[in-house]
């Protein structure tokens, strides 16, 4: 059993005291695991992972959904090394820009253009300004039950941790409900008048869209003159090679792309229309876009990971998509066979598409105590993100490990012990007004 954190404990309070939020993406904060875990990781191999007190885990978080493959992927760290030989930044681009950039082309349905960064924010934000461009209308409609967009004003300002915007900028984003085409009509009837730039969503997260939702968006959007964005920073690469839009076969005009791309390595791609995406160029005579530009957008060494990592997504029929929908489907089952078996369906469940699946819980009194006891197995998680290194010894030593952390839940429901047997404070939301 995993109980030693002594060097991590020593690391949390380092961290702490000098980094703010203790990490630098609040989903690895302290605030989103319990007391009893790892604060600190040295390795991963594959689908596991080692902290610095030398305990090995189970690893179903895979960098925030960014590793596909696996951790440390032989074949992508082959490419890096060897790309690393011939320097990371020039006075002018890459040759390997202009040749992903036509590999991503074929690949998604939208991508007439491509523009590449690091990180999923710049390719939302950027969307978001180029559509605002295109368009001369300010209002961006966004998916209120999707978590998150950017850390970039416009989205944080329509949450409850928007200290710091300006009441000008959280006035012009405006939302909606996910699956509820009359609420989104209505929202658009309310807004028109101010002017309307874009929509953004993620194409499925949580949920399957329901039969032609996406369509309908995209109808709506084209009578309306509103740029529809799909945010595929999640969706793309893992719901299928091609994108979440070439798996429910509806086209946005920009879409975003970033994590599974390179198997987690440092890239990010904005891609969509011509029409729009050139605005960002060097052959128009309109007004010009500032678009995206990054001293490390197109370093090399990421470039050849992303090439071959969609190499590999393409290959053998789409073995690594089959893969990561089968064994989120068997992990899926496992857990709610168990809840049923244990009478637990009231306050635990898993839900969500197989490829990202997604854990209920009543509270998360209930939700932390049942991951503190699947640590204490060596099974670290928040959801489920399955990668191609996920196999049988992961995934029977992940459902033997639920039974033991259901049995003590069980235990704890029923004899009203939950806050007593969880050790430190329950885990809370990150976008939360105050600490
Ligand atoms: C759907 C979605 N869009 C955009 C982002 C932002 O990506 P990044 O953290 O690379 O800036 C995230 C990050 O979690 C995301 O989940």
């Amino acid at each position: 059993m995993i109980t030693n954190f002594a060097k991590s404990n020593e690391l949390r309070k380092k961290a702490a005291s000098l980094i703010p939020g203790g990490a630098h993406t609040y989903s690895k904060g302290d605030d989103q695991f319990p007391q009893l875990s790892p604060h600190s990781i040295v390795k991963g191999k594959g689908a596991r992972i080692w902290d610095v007190d030398g305990n090995e885990f189970v690893d179903w978080g895979m960098g925030l959904t960014s590793v596909i493959l696996g951790h440390a992927y032989d074949p992508i760290v082959e490419v890096i090394k060897k790309e690393l030989d011939n320097g990371v930044n020039f006075i002018r681009p890459s040759f390997i820009e202009a040749e992903l950039a036509e590999q991503i082309s074929m690949q998604i349905p939208s991508a007439q253009m491509v523009k590449f960064a690091k990180n999923g924010s710049n390719a939302t934000t950027s969307a978001v300004k180029l559509s605002r461009a295109y368009t001369g209308k300010e209002v961006v409609l966004r998916c209120i039950d999707q978590p998150f967009f950017s850390i970039d004003d416009w989205f944080i300002g329509d949450t409850d941790i928007s200290s710091g915007v300006t009441e000008e900028t959280k006035s012009n984003t405006k939302h909606f409900k996910y699956n509820d085409i009359e609420n989104l009509k209505n929202v658009i009837e309310l807004n028109k008048e101010k002017g309307i730039a874009c929509l953004i969503i993620e194409p499925a997260a949580t949920e399957e869209p329901n039969e032609g939702y996406l369509q309908a968006i995209r109808d709506l959007c084209t009578r309306e003159h509103i740029v529809l964005i799909f945010d595929e920073v999640v969706s793309g690469f893992r719901f299928h090679p091609k994108g979440a839009q070439y798996l429910y076969g509806v086209t946005p005009d920009l879409s975003t792309f970033g994590k599974a791309m390179a198997n987690g390595y440092s890239i990010s791609a904005l891609v969509g229309k011509k029409e729009i995406m050139e605005l960002g160029g060097l052959e128009h005579n309109k007004e010009r876009v500032f678009l995206l530009s990054t001293t490390y957008g197109g370093e090399p060494h990421h470039l050849r990971a992303a090439q071959k990592t969609i190499e590999i997504l393409n290959q053998n029929n789409y073995a690594v998509t089959k893969h990561i929908w089968d064994t989120g489907k068997k992990i899926k089952d496992a857990f709610n066979a168990l809840a049923r078996q244990f009478e637990l369906t009231e306050f635990v469940n898993i839900s969500g598409i197989d490829c990202r699946p997604y854990f209920y819980f009543k509270d998360n009194y209930m939700r932390t105590l049942f991951q503190q006891e699947m640590i204490k197995q060596g099974i670290l998680m928040q959801g489920i993100v399955p990668s191609f290194s996920h196999r049988e010894s992961e995934v029977s030593q992940t459902i033997e490990a639920f039974e033991k952390a259901l049995n003590v839940l069980q235990y704890a429901i029923e004899t009203n012990k939950v806050e007593k047997l969880l050790i430190g404070n329950p885990i809370k939301p990150v976008f939360r007004k105050y600490n």
